[in-house]
This record gives structure tokens, C-alpha cells and sequence, in this order.
């Protein structure tokens, strides 16, 4: 079956990264020269997916705004003959179908994606975390897209963290089956130090059979008193083949300062107009330090 729809969940509070996202949501905070929501939209757009449902809150109309088209703007632009920049914003609003739905208290990712139920009904779908960026040639949804096609299973993304970090993360066991890919038997969030032996780190990319929707609804809060996606998951995994795949490309965690300052560089030392420049800055400042 076709995956259609991807979930896009932005309706978290960040406050890893406040005061910054005190009034402007962390997914609008610019990585060189646009939001680092529309590089998930693009990466979506990219794997050929024909809707994205973002799950909002109460302050993020920001991220609606984004994506529409702004008559007044584009009448600006077309009097004032900045063509290439009026092409540009109707590009933006014109990228895919996007439907919004709000989740009106923040009890957590796994709630957030339970709130799609109804517009994604009983078909497979992607979901992308909207602070989460990878870098990489290939989109990661594309990745796993072409590996869904053959193994027609739940999918998460997943790479290997140092082991002294799996604390951090959610955590996957599972057997390797081929190359980059795992059958997961066993999954926690955030496990103790010494509780697991797998450095295999969920990021934030998935492909989920709809049976999850289910799942969640009957999940209690957990760590943090959320409810916990891979709470869901492990009761999935155990319903029917789960699989993870570890991914080709470079994850950047947006949503965390250190993280979003990485994904700044990284992103600059490739656009195609600033890199030259920005590299040789980089390397005056590297050896200033
Ligand atoms: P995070 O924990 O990374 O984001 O959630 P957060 O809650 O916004 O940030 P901090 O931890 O307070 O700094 C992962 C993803 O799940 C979404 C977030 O928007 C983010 O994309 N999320 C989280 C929701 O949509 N709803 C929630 O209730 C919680």
C-alpha cells in the first residue's frame, strides 16, 4: 500500500529552547535562510508523500502561515518586480496539500499523533518530527518509503549514539536482517545506564500501520507523564514485524540549542550560494579559537 499522508507534529512546548520559542515557535528559528519546518515540508514534498498533517497548538499559527499563500505580499512583490522572490513564496504555498489539526493540551508525542486518527484513517502513514532535521542526498523518508515497499511493516529511523547517551533516547533491541535494517523485539524510553546493551536511538522518522492509533488510545501516561509514543510502539512491535532501519544522512536534533547551531553550520557549508564564503569564515574563526 501507497504511503500517502505524513503526521508532522509541532505542537510541543520547547523549552529546551526558550526564551527563543517563548513567542515564536522553535520550527519557525531560521537555518540559514528558511524555517526549519520547510525543510521537513521539502523533505516530504521530496518522497513524493501528497498531504502533510501538522499537529498544532495554541501560538504556532506562525507554521499555517508559512505555508499559505499571502495575496497582499505577492502584490507587493509583483508591483516592486522582485519576480524571483514572488516565484519563491508562491513555490512555498504551492509545495503540497496541508491540513491542521490542534492538540489542545501537550500530553506528549504520543498523543500528539493520536489527534491524526480521523484524517489519517485505516492506511499506513509517515511521521516526521518537526525539529528534527537530516541531512542527507537521499531524503531519510525516501529511505524508508523504498524499504517499506519491500517489508510493508512499521519502520522507525534509527542510529547508533554512544553508549553512555542511550539514556537519552528511545531505545531499540532488535536482530540485524540485512545491512541497515533490524527486526525490533524490544523497546524503552529512555532506559537507566546498564539496562540495555543496543546503542540504536530512535530519531524522528517513522512509518506506522494505523493499528498504532489504537494502541495510543490505550496507552496511560508514562515517563514525564506523557503519553509515550514508544510505549505504543513496543505494544505494536509485539501486534505485528516492526522493523528499524538505520538510516543514511545526518540527524540534527533542531529543537535543542547545541543541535540547531550544528544543523546552522552544516546546512551553510552546503547552500549553493553562501558555502565558499562561510567556509573560509569557518576556518579564519577555527583558527582564532
Ligand atoms: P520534544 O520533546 O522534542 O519537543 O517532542 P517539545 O516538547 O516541543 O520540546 P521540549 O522538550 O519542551 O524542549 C518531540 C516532537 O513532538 C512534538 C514536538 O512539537 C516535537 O516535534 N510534541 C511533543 C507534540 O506535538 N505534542 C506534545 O505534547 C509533545
Amino acid at each position: 500500500m501507497k504511503i500517502r499522508k505524513a503526521v508532522i507534529p509541532v505542537a510541543g512546548l520547547g523549552t529546551r529552547f526558550l526564551p527563543a520559542s517563548k513567542a515564536i515557535p522553535k520550527e519557525m528559528l531560521t537555518i540559514v535562510d528558511r524555517p526549519t519546518i520547510q525543510y521537513i515540508v521539502e523533505e516530504v514534498v521530496a518522497s513524493g508523500i501528497e498531504e502533510i498533517i501538522f499537529i498544532t497548538s495554541e501560538g504556532k499559527s506562525a507554521i499555517e502561515n508559512h505555508f499559505d499563500y499571502d495575496f497582499e505580499l505577492d502584490t507587493i512583490l509583483e508591483k516592486k518586480q522582485k519576480s524571483k522572490l514572488c516565484e519563491e513564496m508562491r513555490h512555498i504555498s504551492n509545495l503540497i496539500d496541508i491540513v491542521s489539526i490542534r492538540q489542545k493540551k501537550p500530553l506528549g508525542l504520543g498523543h500528539a499523533i493520536w489527534t491524526a486518527r480521523n484524517v489519517v484513517g485505516n492506511e499506513p502513514f509517515m511521521v516526521l518530527l518537526g525539529d528534527d532535521l537530516v541531512l542527507n542526498d537521499k531524503p531519510c523518508s525516501l529511505q524508508m518509503l523504498e524499504l517499506f515497499e519491500k517489508y510493508g511493516e512499521s519502520i522507525i529511523a534509527v542510529q547508533k549514539v554512544p553508549k553512555d547517551q542511550t539514556f537519552q533516547y528511545g531505545i531499540v533491541e532488535g536482530e540485524s536482517i540485512e545491512g541497515r535494517v533490524y527486526r525490533v523485539d524490544r523497546m524503552m524510553e529512555k532506559p537507566a545506564p546498564g539496562t540495555t546493551d543496543s546503542d540504536l536511538a530512535i530519531i524522528g522518522r517513522y512509518i506506522l500501520q494505523p493499528d498504532i492509533f489504537d494502541l495510543l488510545g490505550r496507552t496511560t501516561p508514562g515517563h514525564g507523564g506523557e503519553i509515550q509514543l514508544t510505549d505504543a510502539l513496543l505494544a505494536l512491535s509485539k501486534k505485528r514485524t516492526m522493523y528499524a532501519y538505520e538510516f543514511e544522512g545526518t540527524r540534527f536534533d533542531a529543537g535543542d540549542k547545541l543541535g540547531y547551531l550544528k544543523a546552522i553550520v552544516a546546512f551553510a557549508l552546503r547552500h549553493p550560494v553562501l558555502a565558499d564564503d562561510f567556509r573560509d569564515y569557518i576556518k579564519q574563526v577555527c583558527l582564532e579559537c
